[in-house]
């Protein structure tokens, strides 16, 4: 098959632990520069299909390629940021900034390993985070959300062609929480990064998407009563552009929460699939026969 633009591109991916389906069919396709948000509730997937990007973990079947590469184990093409725990309370700032780079170059066993270039781009990236002066404090002096900035900065420097994050703001304070929403989304924007942003959130989401999945297992098809996994239920294009926090309060933004609360989290409200709200131009299906019978003639 041709090479698509697509920096990720995922075909009729399947997982499951057990004899539980998690991800069922599931297609996504995102283009460099886009900022996805991935909402759903809790428990529906959205960590396992991280891990399955990242290549942490195997599906059970499907493709998933980044950069027309399939994925099949972690390599340093993919950083993340996890909610916390990323940070190695025994090393400062600057040498956990490093490890990335230290860890590639097999100097595991001397994490501050001194390399002028390495160091320099380092605190290249904490000048970025707005870091600068706490490159030699170690994390248990740093607030929660200077924490997460050292995150960021420990899987920026690793080039990662898509920035996968995991709840990364999940146990900050309200106000700490909307100061790093402000500065990732100017982050983005400076730096054309490509972002995965995994939340529970919604208002989050809406919030720092120009793109908004909604992954869940409350849906319908034709194939009888057997156990659904989850699937992308819908697919919106949001405004591209980072916008004040303002737009957080207005009348459309939280019209557009109440929806996907519906879409997405309602166990009552089960849309068919061939009625999902896919309005992303990127955004496509490959359902099997049995998934849409009714259609069929
Ligand atoms: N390693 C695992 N082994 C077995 N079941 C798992 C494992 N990881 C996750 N699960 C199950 O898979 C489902 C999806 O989990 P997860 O991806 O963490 O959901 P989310 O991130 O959307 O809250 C849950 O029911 C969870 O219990
Ligand atoms: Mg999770």
């Amino acid at each position: 098959m041709k090479d698509s633009k697509n920096i990720l591109r995922i075909e009729n991916l399947y997982k499951s632990y057990g004899d539980k389906l998690i991800l069922d069919n599931v297609d996504l396709a995102v283009n460099p520069g886009e900022f996805c948000t991935l909402v759903g509730p809790s428990g529906c997937g959205k960590s396992t299909l991280l891990r399955l990007i990242l290549g942490q973990e195997a599906a059970n079947s499907g493709s998933l390629k980044i950069n027309n590469k399939q994925v099949s184990f972690p390599d340093q093409d993919r950083g993340i940021v996890f909610q916390r725990y990323s940070l190695y309370p025994q090393l400062t700032v600057l040498q956990n900034v490093l490890l990335g780079k230290n860890l590639t170059k097999q100097k595991w066993y001397l994490p501050w390993f001194k390399n002028d270039s390495d160091t320099e781009e380092a605190m290249r990236y904490l000048d970025i985070l707005r870091l600068s002066d706490a490159a030699h404090k170690h994390p248990h002096e740093l607030s929660g959300g200077m924490q997460q900035r050292v995150a960021i900065a420990q899987a920026l420097i690793m080039k990662p062609p898509i920035l996968l994050m995991d709840e990364p703001f999940g146990a900050l304070d309200p106000d700490t929480r909307e100061e790093l929403q402000i500065f990732l989304l100017e982050l983005w924007d400076a730096k054309k990064l490509t972002i995965f942003f995994v939340t529970h959130d919604l208002e989050e989401a809406c919030y720092l998407g120009s793109r908004m999945l909604v992954l869940s297992q409350y849906y319908q098809d034709d194939r009888g009563n057997v156990e659904r996994g989850a699937k992308i239920v819908a697919d919106y294009q949001l405004p591209s552009v980072a916008l004040s926090t303002e737009i957080k309060t207005s009348r459309a933004f939280q019209d557009l929460i109440s929806t996907i609360r519906s879409e997405g989290f309602d166990p009552e409200v089960q849309q068919h699939v061939k009625h999902f709200n896919l309005e992303h131009p990127d955004s496509f299906q490959t359902l099997l026969n049995e998934e849409y019978a009714r259609s069929i003639p």
